[in-house]
């Protein structure tokens, strides 16, 4: 248990944890500020249970980029893709509900993250389309430009189908397997709450045939600059009782339905891993009310958990009991 007042780094400690297990940062965008400002270098060491060791370094260039990240195990550089299944994380936090009712690309960042996780495969086809699109979008803008000829597309519509085509595969397996976790999760957290709480289900429905997709929207690509259809645009939606839940449940229905959705990843990584994730619980029982944080706290699986919290009676007493506490405090801000 991590206990520290505000902004004194926890959320910080995490990400640095979590980054041995999806080799990026979970918070949306930016992954240069996981560098303190000014600084052109980040440092992270861990020290796992079984006796191993990890390094990761983050560099960055004078205009602010990433333009390295390296990782070494026991004194060995290794690949990201190396350390994904070795150590997987699953981060719960507090802003979770929004990924009922906040944008696509929040909801699909989640999904890249957990599938990236458990299957290099996935990741590695995540960066073949992610680097085919920006290709086909630079294209695209030259097309408009009269500098490049349309059939130049030909080639790199193949690859963004391709790669396309396994992100889309691979999205819809891990919804699909991990629809019982996901009910069951709900159930185990909503029953302390005295009524029917209903089935929680993902929806997803990804396009059939994406680069016929891609063929007939060629012109309008075109003409607007950019790649308009694909699964960079996806999204999914979760259900209760069948019912888009984003456009009728409380908040407190939202915040559970997110935590079902990370029991869900545990449980998903647990099956394919081989290993018990690690849980990062990121103030997640402030926001829960007593029922929720005694469902939740009986619902985690085995295996480590990493709870922070600014207060630790909001944690519940089973939780408290036996954890070993490391209490952080605010550093005081260097002035540049
Ligand atoms: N790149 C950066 N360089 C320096 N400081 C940063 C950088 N990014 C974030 N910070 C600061 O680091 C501090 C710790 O942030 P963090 O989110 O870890 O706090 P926290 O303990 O989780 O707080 P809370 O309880 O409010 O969630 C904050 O003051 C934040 O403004
Ligand atoms: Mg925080």
């Amino acid at each position: 248990m991590i206990v520290g007042p505000n902004a004194a780094g926890k959320t910080n400690l995490l990400e640095a944890a979590f980054l041995f297990s999806a080799g990026k940062s979970f918070r949306a965008g930016r992954e240069s500020e996981m560098v303190t400002w000014g600084e052109s270098t980040a440092r992270v060491e861990a020290a796992f249970a079984g006796g191993s060791r990890h390094k990761a370094a983050l560099t960055l260039d004078a205009s602010g980029r990433v333009i390295r990240k390296s990782f070494e195990l026991d004194g060995k550089a290794k690949p990201t893709k190396e350390l994904r299944r070795r150590f997987p994380m699953v981060l719960f936090s507090a802003e979770d509900g929004r990924l009922v009712d906040g944008s696509p690309g929040r909801r699909r960042r989640a999904l890249d993250l957990v599938v990236g996780q458990g299957s290099a495969a996935y990741q590695d086809a995540l960066s073949k389309y992610n680097r085919a699109l920006a290709s086909r979008n630079r294209l695209l803008e030259q097309i408009a430009a009269r500098e490049a000829s349309e059939a130049e597309l030909d080639v790199w519509d193949v690859q963004l189908a391709e790669a396309g085509t396994q992100v889309v595969d691979g999205r819809a397996e891990y919804v699909g397997s991990s629809a019982d976790p996901l009910r069951n999760a709900y159930d185990a957290l909503t029953k302390r709450s005295g009524h029917a709480a209903g089935r929680l289900s993902v929806a997803y429905e990804p396009v059939a045939d994406f680069e016929a997709l891609l063929r007939s929207r060629r012109g309008q690509d075109i003409a607007i600059g950019t790649t308009s259809a694909g699964p960079h645009r996806d999204d999914w939606s979760i259900l209760l009782d069948g019912r888009a839940l984003a456009s009728f449940g409380s908040g407190g229905e939202f915040r559970s339905a997110a935590l079902a959705w990370r029991l869900a990843e545990a449980a998903w990584l647990a099956a394919v891993t081989e290993r018990e994730p690690i849980l990062l619980l990121d103030d997640v029982f402030s926001e829960l009310d007593h029922a929720r944080a005694k469902s939740l706290q009986d619902a985690l699986p085995d295996g480590q958990s990493v709870i922070t919290t600014p207060e630790p009676s909001e944690v519940p007493g089973a939780l408290r009991e036996g954890a070993e506490v490391i209490e952080i405090e605010p550093k005081e801000r260097v002035d540049a």
